[in-house]
């Protein structure tokens, strides 16, 4: 994965820092108090008392000089009387009431911001301040929730709050703001949603429960819920206290023939080597410990590291079922499960492909309470607008597409395969055109063709080159190549989206994915093209195809 740096940084001389700590007491007008962020700026530590007790503490790149974008800090239902905001650490501002804004609604995305040149237009990106991990994902009353991990304050990992987003199609996203905030029991790592229709915690029926990982010292797994799917308030216990082999990233499932919940976390499953614990409950408040599933020694590689995920699905064409377990670093076991433990019949599978084995998305996760019941998979995607030199940039990453899962017979045995939901479809603008008619910037691009023995097809799509070299059974994006296998009939075939920033690459059997959202087509190249050589005939049966696809964006 990608290294989270939490990015420190010295400034010697400025004007605006006057103490090493600096309070001011002032009774908010509104809910949100504004936190004017410059990118880049020293970290100094906010922290809000309301009479003596801390309810909020953020690290915040507070501006001094341009202030890139505006934040918002949750004060919660009780403003109305007089908070103290403490500044403090080496940088700390000197700041008078005067300085401190407060509003009743969210500070919004600047007008427009949703056009910025770096901005992909059909991925999910958090209108403001960086995110990780998709968290809680679950549908629920007919709606799609997605929280993430989220710096409000910052476009660098830190401050872990879980931002929200619903949708009522699976493609338009409408965000809500943070949900859960850091608090004493430490910043809100990744965690999974239910919905408890039966009310087993004693929420309420249907409450939709939360179950994350509040990492202080020690981590503790907790839960939070709602009745509204809008407003989330936390249990005040720890569900699973501190203890190594539960260091963090709860998924949580019902498993119907027990009539329990089921848990995987993240931890030290036994001396020194990290893996998944699988702990079971009855009411989601109380866990016990059921088994385990090793992963590799810490200091030997990255097997079932981090945010697992874990659910069962049909084989395709068959009678029967298998239990599939994957973690963030790409990785995953199919085997069977008892209610407790997980046998695995094979391991260490790789969801996705990428040049120079990388995680170009990471944290992979799976929606809870699917109505029609697909399991569908939402990855953390490497979006970087710090990438192009862009210092003023209010957001940074965001998330893949959301992907079907299946589960199929394969020719090395059962596998994970992976398409583009079909919901995405409803982006299409219009009815195809063949490549060669395509003029536009956001693609969905379908091509196959039986390629000869010696053949090399080279797809241009808007300046990006794909290129299929037979010999060497690899698909070169940008001149970088991966693996990759002809489907079960001897075809290449190649589903690629095109966004404004970053190119994901399904192959249409489902079974290889690339995903690249570090590659940006080329803003003046509106063209593709596709070309073969080798042989005479390099292909035979050649389709293909291309939409142009429309923004997510009403405002942009
Ligand atoms: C994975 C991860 C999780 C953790 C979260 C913190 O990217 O490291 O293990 O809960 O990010 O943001």
């Amino acid at each position: 994965m990608k290294k989270k740096v939490i990015h420190v940084s010295v400034v010697i001389c400025c004007a605006a820092v006057a103490s090493a700590t600096g309070a001011v007491t002032v009774t908010p007008t509104g809910r949100y108090m504004a936190v004017p962020v410059e990118n880049g700026a020293p970290k100094v530590m906010l922290e809000v008392f309301d009479g003596g007790k801390r309810i909020a503490y953020d690290q915040v790149e507070w501006a001094r000089g341009t202030t890139n974008w505006t934040g918002s800090l949750d004060l919660g239902a009780a403003k109305g009387r007089p908070f103290e905001f403490r500044f403090s650490g080496k940088d700390a501002p000197n700041l008078s009431a005067a300085d401190l804004a407060f509003s009743d609604s969210r500070y919004p995305a600047p007008k427009g911001q949703y056009g910025e040149p770096w901005r992909p237009q059909f991925h999910f990106t958090p209108p403001l301040g960086w995110n990780n991990d998709p968290n809680g994902l679950s549908c629920r009353n007919g709606e799609w929730h997605m929280f993430y991990q989220h710096n409000p304050f910052g476009i660098t990992w830190g401050n872990m709050h879980w931002g929200h987003a619903v949708s009522k199609d699976l493609v338009h996203w409408n965000d809500q703001g943070d949900v859960i905030a850091p608090d004493d029991a430490g910043p809100m790592f990744s965690g999974s949603a239910v919905t408890d229709a039966a009310d087993t915690a004693g929420f309420g029926k249907g409450a939709h429960v939360l179950v994350y990982t509040a990492a202080g010292k020690p981590h503790t797994q907790r839960v939070a819920w709602s009745l509204d799917g809008r407003n989330y308030a936390k249990w005040p216990h720890a569900a699973v206290e501190g203890r190594p082999d539960a260091n963090r990233d709860p998924k949580v499932g019902w498993y119907a023939p027990g009539k329990h919940w089921t848990m995987v976390v993240y931890g030290e499953v036994e001396k020194k080597r990290h893996g998944v614990s699988i702990f079971i409950s009855k009411d989601l408040k109380t866990w016990e410990k059921a088994s385990h599933v090793k992963g590799d020694l810490f200091d030997e590689g990255k097997y079932l590291y981090e945010c697992p995920d874990f659910f069962e699905l049909p084989i395709e064409g068959e009678k029967g079922t298998r239990w599939v377990l994957t973690a963030a670093n790409r990785q995953y076991a199919i085997g069977t499960f008892d209610g407790r433990t997980f046998t695995p019949e094979v391991e260490r599978l790789a969801q996705w492909r990428s040049p120079g084995n990388v995680n170009p998305v990471y944290a992979a996760q799976t929606f809870a309470d699917v109505p029609d019941g697909r399991r569908i998979q939402v990855a953390w995607s490497h979006f970087d607008t710090r990438a192009g030199g862009r210092a003023d940039a209010m957001f940074n990453q965001g998330m893949s597409l959301p992907m079907e899962l299946k589960l199929v017979r394969a020719a090395d045995g059962l596998r994970l395969a992976r398409f583009p939901v079909k919901e995405l479809e409803s982006l299409r603008a219009g009815a195809p055109t063949p490549l060669a008619g395509f003029n536009g910037e956001l693609a969905e691009v379908e091509f196959s063709c039986e390629p000869v023995a010696d053949a090399v097809v080279a797809l241009d799509v808007r300046g990006v080159a794909i290129v299929y070299d037979a010999v060497k059974r690899t698909l070169a994006l940008n001149g970088k190549a991966v693996a990759w296998d002809l489907d079960a009939r001897g075809r290449l075939g190649l589903r690629v989206f095109v966004d404004r920033v970053g190119v994901e690459i399904f192959s249409l059997d489902g079974l290889q994915y690339v995903p690249a959202p570090d590659i940006v087509p080329d803003p003046a190249k509106r063209k593709i093209s596709w070309r073969a050589s080798g042989a005479k005939k390099p292909v035979h049966g050649v389709t293909e195809r291309a939409w142009r696809l429309m923004s997510i964006f009403a405002d942009r």
